[in-house]
């Protein structure tokens, strides 16, 4: 078996799990992806951080430049726009394929960055930047690429459902379920992007693109967060036999010049407690989705936090790998070269005889 070497960038909640899990279940994932996925290196800024999850000392650089050259695939969980995106560029130029949970940088920049992959003949994945665990991306860009979709709706940002959540079954102030919310590992490392919508809206951009088939440009979301949310409004709206829910809506609408265009919105909502979004509690997620032909879906599950989230960075990786051994991409074990696999290799070349010819 074939080995491809694995760069990892970033070392936080979500990347040391991923760690944990290349290490701990290299058997599974080699026998999965049909090559053996090496943990080639962790680049981080600080070598010497306290991390949560014991990893092998020699495994940290804080050199990720050098890192990514080798790398086959490359695993992006830095966060936000700068270096993230000069060292995905540089991944896809040395031709690796990456597997990103960057929902800021995908929904800024997502388009630029497929365009390159896609030229280079790469992969760029990214399932994990929406809803965490839940596999959505793929569902709605492959399963229901034969049906067209009228309207999602995404409880998408599991810190602020944590929040409303608390709030509405607990009586919970608005600040210390917040507090609760960062200590579980939930929240981003600045909360501003959870309780003012922004990471939501960034999650809304990328479940429209795919859903529409288009691109969304991020600062065309109409977004407002749950910061003027209080206990007052909670209780009002339990009253009414409703709950308040931090949803992203991307939906289709009519244009003023009669034709047909996209709307993203996030904002808190009111929602009829019978609705199925309002059964979702704590950081869960959950995106509902309504179809033309398929009618209405739910995608449930944890949308926040280490292990969930490296879950879905592992699907990603272990599709990456296969498409990557399909492709006859693998090092032997001795002399790393790139070779192609056995009964692959009529994908590289060309040579065949027409045995009806012959
Ligand atoms: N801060 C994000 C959330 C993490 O609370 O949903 C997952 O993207």
């Amino acid at each position: 078996m074939n080995t491809l070497k694995v760069a990892l960038l970033g070392c936080g909640n979500v990347g040391s799990q991923v760690a944990r899990i290349l290490l701990d279940d290299a058997a599974d994932l080699a026998s999965r992806s049909g090559a053996r996925l090496e943990l080639a290196g962790i680049a981080v800024r600080n070598v010497d951080a306290p991390r949560d999850v014991d990893l092998p000392r020699d495994l940290f650089t804080d050199d990720a430049e050098t890192l990514v050259k080798d790398a086959d695939i490359v695993i992006e969980l830095m966060g936000g726009l700068e270096p993230a995106r000069s060292l995905i560029l540089r991944s896809i130029e040395h031709g690796a394929s990456v597997v990103s949970g960057n929902k800021a940088l995908l929904a800024a920049d997502g388009p630029a960055l497929y365009e390159k992959a896609s030229a280079a003949g790469v992969e760029l994945y990214y399932e994990a930047a929406v809803a965490g665990a839940i596999p959505i991306l793929r569902p709605i860009r492959e399963s229901l690429s034969g049906d067209r979709i009228k309207r999602v709706l995404g409880i998408v940002n599991g810190t602020t459902n944590y929040i409303l959540d608390q709030m509405d079954t607990t009586g919970a102030a608005f600040e210390d379920a917040l507090k609760a919310a960062q200590t579980l590992g939930y929240a981003e490392a600045d909360p501003t992007a959870d309780v003012e919508g922004l990471d939501a809206a960034a999650k809304g951009t990328l479940l429209a693109s795919l859903a529409f088939h288009t691109t969304f440009p991020l600062d065309a979301v109409k977004c407002e967060g749950i910061t003027g949310i209080t206990s007052a409004d909670i209780d009002a709206a339990k009253d009414t036999g409703f709950l308040i829910k931090l949803l992203a809506i991307a939906e289709k609408q009519p244009t003023k010049d009669g034709g047909e265009g996209v709307s993203v919105r996030v904002h808190p909502t009111l929602l009829p407690r019978t609705h199925p979004l309002a059964a979702v509690h704590g950081a869960f997620n959950a995106v509902f989705v309504e179809a033309e032909n398929a009618g209405e879906l739910m995608f449930y599950g944890q949308g926040a936090g280490g292990r969930p989230t490296a879950s879905a960075v592992l699907g990603d990786v272990v599709s990456a790998a296969r498409r990557m051994v399909s492709g006859g991409r693998g090092r032997t074990e001795t002399t790393g070269k790139h070779l192609p696999v056995l009964g692959e290799e009529s994908i590289l070349t060309s040579y065949y005889i027409d045995i009806d010819a012959a």
